[in-house]
């Protein structure tokens, strides 16, 4: 037997000991690992030992020494795993490791910056009343559009401006929510006035990705319920908003606009650093929505707004396309 065969015998029978020995938690499995690698009748090491005697006379000594190395590492091995056992010690420690090595730094992700926008809101909301609630994102017809009083022939409801689901319910088709004022009706539905409520969460639109629009973003929704409730209420609460969450001196301006849910209804803007951005949209709740949930609209009244969190965090960390928020660039991400 050539020399080079005969140290790479020993060379697998030591890495083969030492990969055993590491996984070895028992009395019993180490004197199994005993009798294979160490045996006096038919170990591995006396396989190996035969084999020297097949060696050239000139490469005997070599190879006689290698064998001894190798036979008193490997009992050295067998010493060490013996008394951790007997130390109690019954957890398996890795060959091979070095722990004298530097070892790996860990790294600490954190919060993205939409789902930290999204609690911030949350907070501060908090503060002025409102709890937070939730909806499912999978909803009715009645919930995204009958009762908010979007009917039928609406063009809001257009198979081409909505994620329809392909698992249709017979005439009441499911979708993904286009808006969050769905989250409206549930909390309204079963449960009586007084309300604050908040609702943040996704919402689906087909529509084209640019710096601004996103085919899945997130709303948040407020509605208040409560007697005597004015625009002016409304117009307060989200100043008090814009102002926590963006800091220092932010103006809201509204603008007449139109929603099948509120009336009036207006677009809101806010102006922070000299420019106006346009933030949601926002009324009294419509009194049609106030009958569609069993509210008596002669008797109660509030406001409810909607808002995109996207645009509001763009603006807030200075962001200007919000497809980054969702690019998935740590570069990026890791900044805020
Ligand atoms: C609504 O969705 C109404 N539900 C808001 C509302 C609630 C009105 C309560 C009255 C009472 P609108 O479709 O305008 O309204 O969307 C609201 C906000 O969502 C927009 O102002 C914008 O900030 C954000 N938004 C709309 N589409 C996208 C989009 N594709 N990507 C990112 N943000 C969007």
């Amino acid at each position: 037997m050539a020399i080079g065969s005969f140290l790479a015998e020993l060379v697998s029978f030591r890495d083969a000991a030492a990969a055993a020995l590491g996984g070895i938690a028992d009395e019993a499995a180490l004197e199994q690992a005993r009798i294979e690698f160490l045996g006096a009748r038919s170990g591995r090491l006396k396989s190996i030992q035969k084999l020297l005697a097949g060696l050239a006379p000139a490469d005997r000594p070599a190879g006689g020494r290698h064998f001894n190395e190798a036979k008193a590492a490997v009992t050295a091995l067998f010493s060490g795993v013996q008394e951790r056992l007997a130390a109690g010690a019954a957890a398996p420690v890795a060959a091979g490791i070095d722990v004298t090595l530097p070892g790996e730094a860990v790294r600490f992700g954190h919060i993205h910056p939409i789902t930290q926008t999204i609690r911030r809101v949350q907070e501060i909301m908090a503060r002025l009343g409102f709890e937070s609630v939730d909806g499912p994102e999978v909803e009715d017809q009645w919930h995204n559009f009958e009762a908010l009083a979007i009917p039928a022939e609406h063009p809001a409801r257009d198979p081409l401006d909505n994620f329809y689901l392909a698992v249709a319910r017979g005439a009441d088709p499911l979708l993904l929510r286009s808006q969050t004022s769905t989250v409206q009706i549930r909390v309204m539905e079963s449960r009586r006035p007084p309300l604050r409520i908040v609702s943040l969460g996704r919402v689906y639109r087909p529509d084209t990705a640019d710096a601004t629009h996103y085919p899945m973003f997130h709303q948040v929704e407020g509605l208040l319920i409560e007697p005597g409730t004015t625009m002016a209420h409304l117009k307060s609460v989200l100043r008090q908003l814009a102002a926590s969450f963006l800091g220092g001196d932010v103006h809201v301006r509204f603008r007449p606009s139109f929603f099948p849910f509120t009336e009036p209804s207006v677009e809101f803007d806010m102006e922070w650093g000299g420019r106006w951005i346009e933030m949601g949209g926002a009324g009294m709740v419509d009194p049609a929505v106030l009958s569609a949930v069993g509210y008596d609209p002669e008797r109660v009244s509030g406001f409810a707004f909607g808002l995109g969190v996207e645009r509001i965090a763009a603006r807030r960390y200075g962001v200007a396309d919000i497809r980054d928020f969702y690019r998935n660039d740590v570069r990026f991400l890791r900044q805020f």
